[in-house]
């Protein structure tokens, strides 16, 4: 809930709204004990930030008593009072009554909803109600006693100045329950408050019971589940109070009461399953979504049960045991359901035991844990190693160092590892089950062990990749995120360098003077806004790219690259020089790149239509793609793949080629954008093992489960993507969900049954423009190149011949490289035990 994200650009600090808040004159914003509020009429707040009034949710005909901000359109409800008892007609009126209640109630006397009776012989009777700025509904007693307060109550959205949490005196626990649905504020099947028991931690939940997200116990700093909070700055403040009397979050925006006195507008709200944060951008037309929690596969609760830790670094959501556990049930974990988690390979012994150092992850649930923030993190070892019964330990607090103590004695669930932050846990072994060189020592980083014994090939491909990558890990890395801009303000022009090419030709043979320009990264942030929500593009395997201007006024796209990248600056120089030679008319074109510390960005140039994903996937902008447009797209998209394979100087493999990845220019050429990033290869003979980074639904069989490519993983996303773009739906992969089928499969059935025509694209059809057999003869080509076996596919040469030559005569393809039917009938043997690799049975879930 709480990430405060970077840093919000000065603009947002001017005085935005004022023009939208002048309030009528006439408006009040009380009600008193003699007067009242009927449907039609409306309180505003002294400054016109908010109303409270009878309002109708869009698609719906019930009237609602509630607050919305006034002037920003549409109508943004952060309030409603009868959430339950909708009203019918306009007949009723809010008033306060005579035993200190405000009621909500109709002529004929039914009560639509009420505040609990206040007591009154402290205060004396209420003197009125009052909307504030804030947001907050007070019902006021003598004395400026608060009797009441909506804030106390919050409905699906916390305002700045809002207390998430518990008043322990009282024990009022001011939670967020969602709205069923968009027309329909009544109750929602979920709530986002915090769970008292152990130490303190949030919790989305649904039905009131079963938890859906955790951010994590509070560590000083921020939620252990959400290492990209930032510390207060000027923009944003929050506040974690956990003592005898209380226990709540709390933020303020702009230094202030948070919307109106001119500033950021913003609010979180429980939507459904997710936490999200949104604000209203510098002169925008309508909310951005700021951050919204969970974040991915990892963030789902015990999503690799007791004992497995998360880890999204390879692209997708992958589990392994905690070194020194095994999967508590094989089979289920090699199918990819880890939920049964993770067993001791050898029982703890109790005096022998050391600890095994967790780096950088989130601590487990709290629940059952105990916190005794007094003591030292080595007292707390020695706490845990005199304990039978104790299971892990870690520091309460990261404030300053780290201090304090929780101990773990119910198994460890819900742990995942962060890229960067995160905290440290300490695990307790039995000896014999510790590597070998380290009982804890904080020298030693190596701690996860994969224990999926797929295939000696998988354990090389996936287990490398997480010594790879804990190797690589740094603790000085935590709070770099949060230090990374914090010279902002001082605005640094663009003054780009230009890095010299020092081969002497270009891709033509001809001299060249290739210059990649390196761009500041002041000027980067500037054009993006520093990185703001509301200019993200997208999330593709390797980062999150941005939309920025340059001062000139040209629009590029930045694509900020994950920090998993080991590389020194020179070797990513000479990346970046290799990726610039690579020119053609479908590849976007790089123009630059950023380093600032540990970061690296890549700058492109910017297109218009953004990606091919928003077009096939959408109904109604899929119809704007006829068939000979999708046609020439494939043909751009063959196109381009065969220059990066095979008619560039180096060979490239894309590894990650995806609709989200295909960018449309102006007149709708497609383009491949995020080629070259993954690696440069120099020879092109072997495939690689390297970490599995591609998108789930787009990865060879091969690829996915040992990690090897070539290019004809490429060849088999290629035949993916093609299957999209004929029938506009997304291949959803290796999930077995039951009856559900991939696009694979189903492409290869109607082929099977002589009815590949069917797959086409409803909005294709029916615009009837469509020449049968060229679609035919793209679902051919693309089952040729979906085969399971790599040695079946062709190479893009051969595709980019049998796409652009009618009379081509294609080989029947063979069945494609993943089932998802697994135990459906099937009236074919081959077909029905397709499913194996390595004679390993393997189903993947896909990673959203
Ligand atoms: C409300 O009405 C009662 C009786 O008419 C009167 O005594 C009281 O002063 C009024 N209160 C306010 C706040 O106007
Ligand atoms: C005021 O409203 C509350 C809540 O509905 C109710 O319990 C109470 O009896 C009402 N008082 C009077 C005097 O009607
Ligand atoms: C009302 O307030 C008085 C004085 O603060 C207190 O003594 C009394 O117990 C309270 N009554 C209720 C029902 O809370
Ligand atoms: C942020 O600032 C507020 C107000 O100054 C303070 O109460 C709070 O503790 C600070 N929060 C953090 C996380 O330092
Ligand atoms: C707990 O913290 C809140 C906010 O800082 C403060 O108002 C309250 O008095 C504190 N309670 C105790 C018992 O320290
Ligand atoms: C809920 O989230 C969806 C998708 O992020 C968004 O379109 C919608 O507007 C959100 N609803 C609210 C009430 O913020
Ligand atoms: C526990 O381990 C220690 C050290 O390895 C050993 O000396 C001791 O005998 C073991 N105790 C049991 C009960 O196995
Ligand atoms: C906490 O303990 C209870 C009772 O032993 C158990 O049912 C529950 O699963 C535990 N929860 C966690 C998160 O460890
Ligand atoms: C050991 O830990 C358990 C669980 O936290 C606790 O109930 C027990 O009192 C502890 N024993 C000692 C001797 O501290």
């Amino acid at each position: 809930m709480a990430a405060a994200g970077a840093r919000l650009p000065l603009a947002l600090l001017l005085p935005l709204f004022v023009t939208f808040f002048a309030s009528p004159a006439s408006a009040t914003d009380t009600i008193t004990a003699n007067s009242s509020l009927s449907d039609g009429q409306t309180l505003v707040s002294a400054g016109g930030v908010f109303q409270l009034g009878f309002f109708t949710p869009a698609s719906s005909t019930a009237r609602f008593l509630g607050i919305w901000y006034m002037g920003l359109a549409p109508q943004t409800v952060v309030w409603v009072a009868n959430r339950e008892a909708p009203i019918t007609g306009t007949t009723a009126s809010l008033a306060i009554n005579a035993t200190g209640s405000l009621v909500l109630a109709d002529p004929s006397g039914r009560v639509f909803w009420s505040s609990p009776q206040s007591n009154m012989s402290s205060t004396g009777s209420p003197v009125g109600a009052q909307l504030l700025d804030s947001g907050n509904f007070v019902l006021q007693g003598g004395g400026g006693a608060v009797l009441w307060q909506s804030f106390d109550y919050p409905s699906d959205t916390l305002l700045p100045g809002m207390k998430l949490g518990w008043d322990l005196t009282t024990g009022l626990d001011r939670h967020l329950t969602t709205w069923r649905s968009t027309g329909d504020p009544s109750p929602g099947d979920y709530t986002f408050g915090f769970d008292l028991r152990g130490v303190p931690e949030g919790f989305i939940r649904r039905d009131g019971t079963v938890p859906v997200y955790r951010n994590g116990p509070w560590n000083g700093l921020q939620f252990s589940g959400e290492p990209e909070m930032e510390p207060n700055n000027s923009n944003f403040q929050f506040e974690f109070v956990d003592n005898a009397s209380d226990v709540y979050y709390t933020f303020l925006v702009d230094g202030g009461g948070g919307s109106g006195n001119g500033g950021v507008v913003s609010r979180f709200v429980l939507n459904q399953s997710s936490v999200q944060r949104y604000v209203w951008p510098p002169g925008g037309q309508g909310w951005s979504l700021y951050w919204s929690l969970p974040r991915d596969q990892c963030d789902n609760y015990a999503h690799c049960g007791a004992f497995g830790a998360c880890d999204t670094s390879g692209g997708s959501a992958a589990c392994a045991c905690v070194h020194g556990f095994t999967p508590a049930s094989p089979r289920d974990w090699e199918l990819r359901d880890s939920s049964a988690g993770c067993r001791r390979l050898t029982r703890l012994n109790c005096t022998g035991d050391g600890f095994l150092p967790l780096r950088g992850v989130k601590l487990p649930d709290t629940t059952n844990a105990t916190e005794d923030a007094t003591i030292t993190v080595d007292q707390c070892r020695q706490r845990c190693l005199a304990n039978c019964s104790c299971l892990a330990y870690a520091a309460s607090s990261i404030k300053g160092g780290d201090s304090g103590c929780i101990i773990w004695s119910s198994p460890l669930i819900d742990i995942r590892h962060f890229p960067s932050g995160g905290q440290d846990l300490f695990v307790r072994l039995a000896a014999s089950d510790l590597p070998s060189d380290g009982d804890g020592s904080r020298k030693k980083n190596v701690v996860v062990a994969v224990v999926v014994s797929l295939s000696a090939v998988l354990l090389v491909g996936v287990g490398g990749f997480f010594l790879w990558k804990k190797l690589f890990r740094n603790k000085a890395g935590r709070f770099q995120s949060a230090q990374r801009f914090s010279s902002f303000d001082s605005s640094v022009p663009l003054t780009p360098v230009q890095l010299q090419d020092r081969s002497k030709e270009d891709e033509a043979g001809q001299s060249s003077d290739l210059n990649v320009t390196l761009f500041d990264m002041d000027a980067i942030a500037l054009s993006t806004d520093n990185f703001a929500a509301w200019n993200k593009l997208g999330e593709g395997g390797f980062g999150a790219v941005y939309k920025g201007q340059l001062e000139g006024g040209q629009a590029v796209a930045v694509k900020r690259l994950s920090k998993y990248s080991t590389q020194g600056l020179g070797e990513f120089k000479n990346e970046v020089m290799l990726i610039a030679k690579l020119q053609h008319v479908n590849l976007v074109r790089l123009l630059g790149c950023c380093v600032h510390g540990e970061e690296r960005m890549l700058v492109y140039e910017y297109m218009e239509n953004k990606s091919l994903d928003n077009f096939i996937f959408d109904k109604n902008r899929s119809a704007q793609l006829h068939w000979s447009k999708r046609f020439d797209i494939i043909l751009g998209i063959a196109r381009g793949l065969l220059y990066l394979h095979q008619d560039s100087r180096y060979k490239v493999i894309h590894r990650d080629l995806k609709a989200g990845n295909i960018l449309l220019d102006k007149d709708m050429n497609p383009k491949i954008s995020d080629f070259g990033v993954a690696r440069i290869f120099g020879d092109d003979t072997d495939s690689h093992t390297r970490k599995v980074v591609g998108t789930y639904g787009y990865m060879s069989p091969e690829y996915a489960m040992d990690g090897v490519f070539s290019v004809k993983s490429d060849v088999f996303s290629f035949g993916v993507l093609v299957l999209e773009i004929v029938s506009g739906r997304k291949n959803r992969g290796m999930y077995s969900s039951g009856e559900q089928t991939s696009l694979l499969s189903q492409a290869w059935r109607l082929w099977r049954e002589g009815n590949a025509l069917a797959l086409l694209d409803e909005a294709v059809v029916r615009a009837g423009t469509h020449r049968s057999s060229e679609v035919l003869r793209c679902v051919q080509v693309a089952l040729l190149c979906v085969q399971e076996r790599p040695d079946d596919r062709p190479h893009m040469a051969a595709v980019f011949l049998a796409l652009g030559n009618p009379s081509a005569v294609l080989p029947q393809p063979r069945h494609p490289g993943y089932c998802t039917d697994r135990g459906s009938a099937s009236t074919d043997g081959e077909w029905s035990s397709t499913c194996t690799v390595n004679d390993v049975t393997v189903t993947i879930v896909e990673g959203r």
